[in-house]
């Protein structure tokens, strides 16, 4: 017999933040009232990893598909992340978070990609929480580009492809340095990865809730916290021997 494991907290959470566009429908609202709701769960989930002492945090804020809703939410969704990210570095900066960011950065509007290219600069030195924000982000496009860089770097000489193993390939990610997410969040009910951190999840345990984003506050993510507490995780082992 083997006990659940009831105290190691997940090093890295990764949360798909699902269900803004839904909560706001429900109560005859525009969708970007919703997502201006989502912001302020943003801020209570960010608050309470960090006051528990997980190590990273990553949020799928805008998926590489996500371009192709309607230019008005896109734009308003740009500027909400905009105001976040200049409103809250101080914050991150009193509580010692370092903002660090996945998926096609470039891409981003003028505004939002130089608020966060500031407050990446701004908190790199911190060595609290990380804060990852999954941005223009697409796991296969991410697994494409790692995969053009090492074939640049073979080409130029620098590697070998006899050298490609699991580790070196993870560090050609967009996610190079952070660990495997240990536990993926997912809001709003939904049964789908949505082509977020194929490579890194694969081992991660799965907690889907009902509760769409706007709600998903400090008792929602502890209560997640803890259910994966609960859970023995096997890696391929018999339940026996780990
Ligand atoms: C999913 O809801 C949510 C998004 C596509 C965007 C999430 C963005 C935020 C919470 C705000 C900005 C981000 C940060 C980090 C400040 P949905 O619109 O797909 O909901 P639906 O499935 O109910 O339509």
């Amino acid at each position: 017999m083997t006990t659940p494991d009831t105290d190691s907290l997940p090093r890295h959470v990764a949360i798909i933040m699902d269900g803004n566009g839904r909560w706001a429908k429900r109560r005859g609202l525009p969708r970007v009232m919703g997502h201006r709701r989502g912001v302020e769960s943003v801020k209570k989930v960010v608050e309470t990893a960090r006051k528990m002492g997980i190590e990273a945090l990553t949020l799928y804020a805008f998926s590489t598909e996500n371009w192709r809703r309607p230019a008005t939410e896109v734009a308003a969704l740009m500027e909400l992340l905009a105001t976040f990210l200049r409103r809250e570095a101080p914050n991150m900066m009193a509580n010692n978070i370092r903002l660090t960011a996945i998926g096609q950065i470039d891409r981003l509007p003028d505004s939002a990609g130089r608020a966060l290219r500031e407050v990446m600069a701004q908190t790199a030195a911190n060595t609290g929480l990380v804060l990852n924000l999954a941005l223009s982000y697409g796991s296969r496009d991410e697994i494409i580009r790692a995969s053009r860089r090492f074939a640049a770097d073979c080409v130029a000489g620098r590697r070998q492809p006899e050298e490609l193993d699991e580790e070196l390939f993870a560090a050609y990610l967009d996610t190079a340095g952070l660990p495997d997410p240990d536990l993926v969040i997912r809001t709003s009910g939904e049964f789908r990865l949505s082509n977020f951190l194929l490579w890194q999840l694969s081992y991660a345990e799965l907690y889907i809730t009902d509760t769409p984003w706007p709600d998903f506050r400090e008792a929602e993510f502890r209560a997640a916290i803890a259910d994966f507490q609960g859970r023995q995780r096997r890696f391929g082992r018999t339940g026996e021997q780990v």
